[in-house]
């Protein structure tokens, strides 16, 4: 009987649970009002034969790679960061290689790097959910191929700073450090000008955040001008389609937009902050476009209380460290608006925080 691969065998379906989302999307950290209008302009002016053709990906690169400050050849467009991350487990990893990732995080890492057989290192956040730099330190041995950053963090919100990330780069110097700057634009901090000077250092950024292109599956990996043309190796030529590679120059283009958009979900997330210090619920201090709360033994019946009221979140209640924790991603003023209400509503009728109590 066929069989697959003993490391696939032992794998779980990653199911993210995407069914039945009608309401406010405040549950995957998506865009909530739509890409900008010149990306979806661009798009209804597709021919029969941009779709005809095969994509080339080169042209966009070296539009993307400028935009960047970087050279074309360190710069690899990708199905997502998604992709980026599958890229480099292909590209670096034997069976018997280490790959860290500090949790709770995105579960991408751990799927892709399971899948080649590599042992994956869990190092568990801080209490306080802080990066823990000392902690990841030890960790590194002669077996790191790969250490998984996400910065800012999700579902935490926490960030790794410059200094802690080029620590981590030079102290493993044979292994790949990706740093994954998914939410890149509601933090404004990157490390992208060190991807020319460190020869080990990758960095990922996607167009599903904060510019609304998630359905067209776009992100950006830039590495070593010396690493590249391996990673380049194992990935599909035609893994970015024509439709995401037309559109991207226009999203590019339109950083008026994104700074809009940008501003009010910054100023709703410090709404959403200033809400759950009112109300004496745990939260951690986010860079994202999201705050995770930790809501306590009502968590489930939070979630389907807020659904009732039209309003999607996340419940990370099994993530290690988040026993009790729901995700609330924020969106424009009028969501945020929207959000705040029917969580004061759910607040009070469930009893949570200690406000309501008082
Ligand atoms: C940290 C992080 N990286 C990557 C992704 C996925 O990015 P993409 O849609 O580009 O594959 C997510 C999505 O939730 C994320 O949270």
């Amino acid at each position: 009987m066929l069989s697959a691969r003993k490391a696939v065998q032992q794998m779980h379906e990653y199911h993210p649970p995407l069914a039945g989302r009608k309401g406010l999307r405040l549950d995957f950290n998506e865009n909530t009002e739509g890409c900008s209008p010149r990306v979806l302009a661009r798009i209804r002016e597709i021919t029969a034969d941009d779709l005809a053709r095969y994509p080339e990906r080169e042209p966009v690169e070296a539009i993307a790679a400028a935009y960047l400050g970087l050279a074309a050849e360190q710069v690899l467009l990708t199905n997502g960061v998604d992709e980026g991350i599958h890229l480099l487990c292909e590209a670096y990893l034997e069976s018997q290689d280490e790959v860290i990732v500090v949790t709770p995080t995105f579960s991408m890492y751990e799927i892709f790097a399971e899948a080649t057989g590599a042992k994956v290192v869990r190092v568990q956040c801080d209490e306080d959910l802080r990066f823990p730099l000392g902690k990841v330190l030890t960790k590194i041995s002669a077996a790191t191929r790969l250490i998984a950053v996400a910065s800012p963090n999700n579902p935490t919100g926490g960030v790794a700073t410059r200094e802690q990330l080029l620590t981590i780069a030079k102290s493993a110097p044979g292994a790949a450090l990706l740093v994954d700057e998914a939410y890149f634009d509601f933090h404004g901090q990157t490390v992208m000008s060190d991807v020319g000077t460190q020869p080990n250092l990758f960095v990922a950024r996607t167009f599903s955040k904060a510019y609304g292109l998630a359905g067209l599956r776009i992100g950006i990996l830039a590495g070593p001008r010396e690493q590249m043309p391996v990673v380049r190796r194992v990935s599909s030529p035609y893994s970015v389609n024509a439709v995401a590679l037309l559109a991207l120059p226009e999203a590019l283009a339109d950083g008026e937009y994104i700074s809009s958009y940008v501003e009010q979900v910054n100023a709703g997330r410090t709404k959403l902050e200033n809400e759950l210090q009112r109300a004496r619920i745990e939260w951690w201090p986010s860079e994202a476009n999201f705050v995770l709360m930790r809501i306590g033994e009502r968590h489930r019946e939070f979630v389907v209380a807020m659904r009732q009221r039209g309003i999607l979140v996340r419940d990370r209640s099994s993530d290690p460290g988040c026993e009790g924790c729901v995700r609330i991603t924020l969106g424009t003023g009028e969501q945020t608006e929207r959000l705040l209400a029917a969580f004061r509503e759910v607040v009070a009728e469930l009893k949570l925080g200690a406000e309501v109590s008082a």
